[in-house]
């Protein structure tokens, strides 16, 4: 078999679509995970894990078209999570099948701990099923990808022996997750050099390594295993995921590129060689971030490494004086690297459709037809109050026509009175499901209470708004302003995002796209309590 250690480059496998996904309130629908996908695919990521087939009809439509469309020639791999049991594995090949290049990424748990309280399995018993599922998921395709769930928990004798099985029943990538994100960053690095020096068959596999961020240091056991052996880094943008997350790609690359020097000889490199350890076009890193935070309603936090608001700002007289001087003097990195400053000026009031379609399209949106006439009305509107349009603004346009694609209420209007000394009243019109409008009115402590509470009274769906943030795209006092918002519904999370110039209009909007993916979600569910439990 051929040798994969040595491996020259890092390997970015992008999980933002399936355990990026997985936290509360993320949840994205199939038209905004194609946006995500088709962005990681001009971001450069290798690898595109879009979901995990097997757990919903919704899952199982968002791979196949995200393989359909993205998983071509020139385009990343596709990936789908499977459970090591045949369903899943049947339904990932399944949904995998029109990706030019597929993987197949199955898993269980080797730690003793998830031995003895989930699986209720002995260690020689999922020994077993390990090697019989991969060399399942290999009948269907080549590329298979193999994880020991919480394998920084399991003791490395059994660790060894299950990677060695899997190697050679196909695995052709072996993924050591530290699932609960329990590990340092030395005794990571320490752990996959042992299995470097222990597993006989691990030069026909690449190594590959997951992380959680349970106590921050998910990236730094990432870099420690890149100098002891990993070539494959499972990641996600803005570091969205379970509980705190997963190791954050932006903070993975950026720290590869700036600190090539010292990476490059645990790469078999010179130390003085330029050549990237990636395939990122880091200039899309900062697009990428805002396009994931305003579709999953994940805010980035300003201090944030890498595509945080402040992560480039200077403060400090005496940093602000140095970098004046030189740019060297505080600075590690020029954000231009991250696509930060590329917010050029871009039109105005006098650009037509043509100007305004071809710029989108440059930066990566492919609208439908009606979607685009409504962003071209939302932009005629936007260049009357400001006379310069950036791509910023372009991109916040975009992103809301996009998220707005789901409709089952449709904000018609927004009326607020406010004032020192008004009380806050609002009354809303919105477009129901069957077409019927309907009004109401509300008072509250504030405009947007006001507003919010004039809603629930048309919706009449009990939810608890549990996070609102509103940013503004760019700077002036004409800026676009982004409205995002979460709410709760028993047990559930959802988002909304909206972008206004005015701030009362995109809250309502922003609470109106929560509702419709909350009203899209017990719609589904009440479909699914309809059906017999064969058609289920
Ligand atoms: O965190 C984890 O262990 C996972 C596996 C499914 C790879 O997400
Ligand atoms: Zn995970």
């Amino acid at each position: 078999m051929e040798n994969q250690s040595n491996q020259d480059r890092i390997i970015i496998f992008d999980t933002t679509l399936r355990d990026g996904e997985q936290c509360p309130g993320a949840t994205l629908n199939v038209d905004e995970k194609l946006l995500i996908a088709r962005q990681l695919a001009r971001l450069g990521v290798d690898v595109i894990e879009a979901g995990f087939a097997f757990a919903s009809p919704g899952d199982f439509d968002a791979v196949k078209k995200i393989a359909q469309t993205v998983g071509t020639e020139d385009g990343p791999v596709i990936c789908s999570l499977a459970r090591a049991i045949k369903e899943d594995i049947k339904a990932a090949a399944e949904a995998l099948k029109p990706a030019v290049k597929a993987r197949i990424h199955t898993f269980i748990s080797t730690s003793d701990i998830h031995l003895q309280y989930q699986l209720k399995k002995s260690r020689s018993e999922v020994l077993a099923i390990a090697e019989e599922m991969v060399a399942y998921a290999k009948s269907f395709m080549d590329d298979v990808e193999f994880s020991p769930m919480d394998a920084a928990r399991t003791e490395p004798e059994y660790l060894y022996q299950v990677l060695e099985r899997a190697i050679a029943a196909g695995a052709t990538t072996i993924n050591i997750p530290d699932t609960v994100g329990y590990t340092t960053p030395t005794e990571f690095g320490d752990l996959i050099r042992g299995i470097k020096e222990n597993v006989p068959n691990i030069d026909s596999a690449i190594i590959a390594v997951h992380g959680h961020n349970d106590l921050g240091m998910a990236v730094a056991c990432f870099l420690e295993a890149v100098k002891n052996g990993a070539r494959q880094l499972e990641c996600t943008i803005n570091g969205i995921g379970e509980r705190a997350g997963n190791a954050a790609l932006e903070e993975l690359v950026m720290a590869l590129h700036v600190r090539r020097q010292y990476f490059n000889p645990y790469l078999g490199r010179a130390a003085d060689s330029e050549a990237p350890l990636t395939n990122i076009d880091t200039r899309q890193i900062y697009k990428t971030s805002r396009l994931v935070s305003n579709l999953t309603g994940m805010l980035v936090q300003p201090n944030k490494a890498i595509v945080g608001a402040n992560a480039f700002a200077h403060e400090s007289g005496i940093h602000q004086d140095g970098v004046l001087k030189n740019k060297l003097t505080y600075e590690i990195m020029d954000a231009t690297l991250i696509g930060l400053t590329d917010n050029q000026i871009v039109l105005g009031k006098h650009s037509g459709r043509n100007a305004f379609r071809t710029r989108l399209k440059e930066l990566g949106f492919e609208m439908s037809e009606t979607e685009l006439n409504k962003a071209f009305l939302k932009f005629k509107d936007l260049a009357d109050k400001k006379k310069e349009i950036s791509d910023w603004d372009l991109e916040a346009i975009a992103n809301d026509e996009m998220q707005s694609s789901e409709e089952i209420f449709r904000l018609e209007l927004v009326q607020v009175s406010c004032g020192d000394r008004a009380c806050p009243t609002a009354t809303v019109t919105l477009l129901t499901p069957d077409g019927e409008e309907l009004t109401d009115a509300a008072i509250g402590t504030g405009p947007v209470d006001a507003v919010y509470k004039a809603i629930n009274r048309v919706v009449n769906v009990p939810n608890q708004l549990i996070e609102y943030s509103v940013q503004s795209v760019t700077a002036g006092i004409d800026a676009i302003g982004e409205v995002t918002i979460r709410l709760r519904y028993e047990d559930r999370v959802f988002s909304g995002h909206a972008a206004n110039t005015d701030i009362i209009v995109a809250s309502a909007q922003a609470y109106v796209n929560a509702l419709n993916r909350l009203s899209a979600a017990l719609h589904t569910q009440e479909k699914r309590e309809q059906l017999t439990p064969q058609q289920a």
